[in-house]
């Protein structure tokens, strides 16, 4: 995995009065009024804005926002240019298309993915691209899994690239945590399916002392064992990988599942509620989060950590009842002294809804990127800065 050699902001070089193309992911969620609800991601990125300011770079600043066809205004990045210029508070110009960028310190482009050529990472605009700045820095950890022109093409387009202080500090956090964690290393994996998350589970049964599994990806492992799982979530997928786990000997001994279940008759606040333990659930209810056994059980084996990874909520915490689980880890990791990293998205979300995101080492901000690379495989964005 090359993550030693990571060109950071050290190696760019004088960029005084030059214009810099900084790539950020501002791939940010939006309340029904249409205002940022949630802006982590550009917080993140303000001190690698600010150190480039210092150093009398001019900025223009890139990034896509959700999955557009074409230039629907739905996507337009204005609302995101808005709240960054709240924040930092000085008018972020908005460029409405690469024929018209504007001379000026601090440019935003419109949604790159508005442009055709940003997913197939096409050659013509990656040049383009690299054409409008002297220097290419790269803050879009989240987005160091996708090779596209304005993350990885582009790089073959200008002189200097480096990676920002954002996108630095989440390979090194994720590179010590794979290759050097204070033992006990602790991984929490949550969420829906476990035949998305399968690679992420294997590399940490490999790796770390202790996996807690919970949530939906947990209900096939009772499945393939026997157990009754009623309504709950469960796919082939699921029961597949369930089995490819639990076929091994060696990687049992470290897992770690549920012993009790909170079980409801429907997937609602007021649904009747139930603790299923031992696991046997009735075919009309169907399992929504980890019981209170359980709850004590994943909260002692945090607090005692050396290391904690919590990927993946492990109950459907949007709904309040069903929460109790996913409140009781993001807790735990809160509390624990233990170096906690947490790999974005709806865990991220979670620790924001419970008012701990800042009690941890580190959240990460790149949920699909920060899997790609616990797994192992080489991220496109991190190679192409990688080496000198
Ligand atoms: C994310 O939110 O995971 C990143 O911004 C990448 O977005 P994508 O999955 O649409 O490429």
């Amino acid at each position: 995995m090359p993550r030693a050699g990571l060109r950071t902001l050290d190696d760019l070089g004088d960029v005084a009065g030059r214009r810099v193309l900084v790539r950020v992911d501002f791939n940010v969620p939006f309340d029904a009024d249409g205002t940022v609800s949630d802006d982590t991601r550009i917080r993140l990125a303000i001190a690698t804005l600010e150190a480039l300011r210092e150093r009398g770079a001019r900025l223009l600043i890139v990034s896509h926002l959700g999955r557009p066809e074409g230039r629907d205004p739905q996507w337009s990045l204005r609302p995101v240019a808005a709240h960054l210029s709240a924040l930092l508070d000085e008018d972020v110009v908005l460029a409405a298309s690469l024929d018209e960028v504007p001379e000026g310190d601090l440019v935003m482009l419109e949604n790159i993915r508005f442009e055709a050529g940003e997913t197939k990472n096409d050659g013509a605009l990656a040049a383009r691209l690299g054409a409008l700045a002297d220097a290419y820095v790269n803050d879009a950890f989240g987005s160091a899994h996708r090779a596209h022109a304005s993350t990885e093409g582009v790089v073959h387009h200008v002189q200097r690239s480096v990676a920002g202080l954002l996108f630095e500090r989440e390979v090194q956090t994720l590179g010590r945590l794979l290759d050097e964690p204070e033992r006990p290393l602790v991984a929490v994996l949550g969420g829906a399916k476990a035949g998305d998350k399968i690679g992420v589970i294997n590399r940490f049964l490999e790796i770390a002392d202790i996996v807690l599994l919970g949530g939906g990806m947990s209900y096939p492992f009772f499945a393939v064992s026997g157990k009754r799982i009623g309504r709950s979530l469960c796919d082939e997928a699921g029961l597949q990988a369930a089995r490819e786990v639990l076929e091994r000997e060696a990687t049992r001994e470290r897992l770690r599942l549920p012993v009790d279940l909170v079980i409801a008759d429907d997937f609602s606040a007021d649904a009747n509620l139930r603790v299923s333990h031992p696991i046997d659930i009735d075919d009309e209810w169907e399992a929504i989060d980890i019981g209170p056994l359980t709850r004590a059980d994943f909260a002692a084996v945090i607090r005692d950590a050396g290391t904690v990874f919590w990927n993946g909520p492990v109950g459907a915490f949007e709904i309040e009842p069903f929460a109790e689980g996913t409140h009781a880890i993001a807790r735990a990791v809160a509390e624990t002294s233990a170096v906690t990293v947490v790999g974005g998205g709806d865990s991220g979300a979670a620790l924001t809804r419970f008012g701990l995101q800042d009690e941890v080492t580190h959240l990460s901000t790149g949920g699909g990127a920060a899997l790609e690379l616990i797994e192992g495989q080489v991220l496109p964005g991190v190679a192409a800065l990688t080496g000198r």
